[in-house]
């Protein structure tokens, strides 16, 4: 299998920004656990980060051309926003899996809905950064 693992914005600053939510592990922490998990299984990987609605948007339409079988996104606050998201993958054909560092539904209610949820296969929230090794490990076992 190959995967795209997507983060959407201010997960950058990730181990610095509020981590009493987010956790103390940086981006690159995270990335690399994933990276190791990923070869160790034969799995293609890359993963992507961007603060910006059109970047996401041009990965997931890069991911329908290059061969990529699975997608795990944290679209950020853009969950709760993009319809355009939504649509861009509604057009990959690969399983996607929605993965939220903290749980969104015990939070504000603006975090309740997510359009991307409407396209998800799985959806992870609340287990922090192992959210992410999850959603891996079920792609890899499924
Ligand atoms: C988040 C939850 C979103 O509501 C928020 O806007 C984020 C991060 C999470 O991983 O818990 O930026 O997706």
């Amino acid at each position: 299998g190959k995967v795209l693992v997507l983060h959407g914005p201010n997960l950058n600053l990730l181990g610095t920004r509020q981590p009493e939510i987010y956790g103390r592990e940086t981006l690159d922490d995270i990335n690399n656990a994933l990276y190791e998990r990923a070869t160790l299984n034969d799995w293609d990987i890359s993963c992507r980060q961007s603060n910006h609605e059109g970047a996401l948007i041009d990965a997931i339409q890069g991911a329908r051309l290059d061969g990529t079988t699975a997608i795990i996104i944290n679209p950020a606050a853009y969950t709760h926003t993009s319809v355009a998201i939504l649509d861009a993958l509604n057009a990959f054909e690969g399983k996607v899996i929605e993965v939220h560092l903290s749980n969104v539904h015990k939070r504000e209610a603006f975090r309740h809905h997510s359009y991307v949820s409407l396209r998800a296969d799985g959806v992870i929230a609340g287990l922090g950064s192992q959210g992410y090794r999850a959603a891996l490990d079920a792609l890899i076992n499924g």
